[in-house]
């Protein structure tokens, strides 16, 4: 396993992808209502990647048919857009894209009630989100990666939710999926020593019950074993000699 650093330009070129990321993602949050349909933020948000002069990443990445992945409910991560699927008041929606500028990745995810929502469903979003900041309190040179992992488990296993270990974040930068995995749960050994330079994408993918998925004969759809709502929630991140940079969140 390789782990790559990069230099000072890479990581120019990898702030102004996270950056341009991050203006997708907000567009996006302004459209998402009762009524519209997964196809329609799909359309929407690669316009949006296309008119800062950059490319979807995810689009056909291993024969995925769109741009943003948009995952409804119980659907934690991969779900496909479909003009047939009609967001309704009280699901919650998740939201994961990416793109490439100048040959460099980024990716970012959300999670967003469509009007109100249960305070327990909101709960679940937020200790997901939350997840990801407790676990970047790690991401610090000198520090090994599975400090990260474990304070990200750690946090919302103490909420009783189900932490998805089928998939994982990873390192990024000319490739969307990059070295090393990134578990979101304690895992074996301490993992690599975090270095200046690395870039990794984050992303914890939290169950409001158990942790176990399946997968829908689309050959995409990951959704919760037993039906509950799923939460996603990532940034592509900087090591840097002090604390992280976090590419795709400009207001941190
Ligand atoms: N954020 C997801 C990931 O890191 C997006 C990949 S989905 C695919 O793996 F559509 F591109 F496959
Ligand atoms: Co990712």
């Amino acid at each position: 396993m390789s782990v790559s650093i990069k230099s000072a330009k890479e990581i120019d070129l990898m702030s102004t992808a996270g950056k341009y990321l991050e203006e997708v993602h907000d567009a996006m949050a302004e459209i998402i209502a009762p009524g519209i349909s997964t196809w329609d933020i799909d359309k929407y948000g690669e316009e949006k990647i296309r008119a800062l002069g950059c490319v979807p990443n995810f689009l056909n990445y291993s024969g995925y048919p769109a741009s943003i992945c948009v995952s409804v409910n119980d659907e934690v991560i991969h779900g496909i857009p479909s003009k047939k699927k009609i967001l309704h008041e009280g699901d919650i929606v998740s939201l994961d894209a990416g793109l490439i500028y100048k040959g460099y990745h980024s990716d970012a995810a959300r999670t967003y009630a469509v009007g109100e929502i249960s305070p327990e469903v909101q709960q679940l979003i937020d200790v997901t989100r939350q997840s990801f900041f407790e676990g970047l309190k790690y991401a610090l040179p000198g520090n090994h990666l599975h400090q990260i992992s474990a304070a990200i488990g750690a946090y919302a296993e103490s909420f009783g939710y189900g932490v998805v270990r089928d998939f994982v974040g990873h390192g990024i930068g000319t490739h969307l999926h990059e070295d090393p995995e990134i578990p979101n749960f304690a895992a074996v050994g301490r993992g690599i020593l975090l270095r200046p330079g690395m870039t990794l994408a984050v992303e914890p993918m939290i169950n409001m019950g158990t942790w176990e998925i399946e997968i829908l004969d689309d050959g995409w759809t990951v959704v919760t074993a037993d039906g509950e709502y799923a939460a996603h929630y990532e940034n592509t991140i900087l090591i840097t000699d002090g604390d992280p940079k976090i590419l795709t969140l400009s207001s941190y």
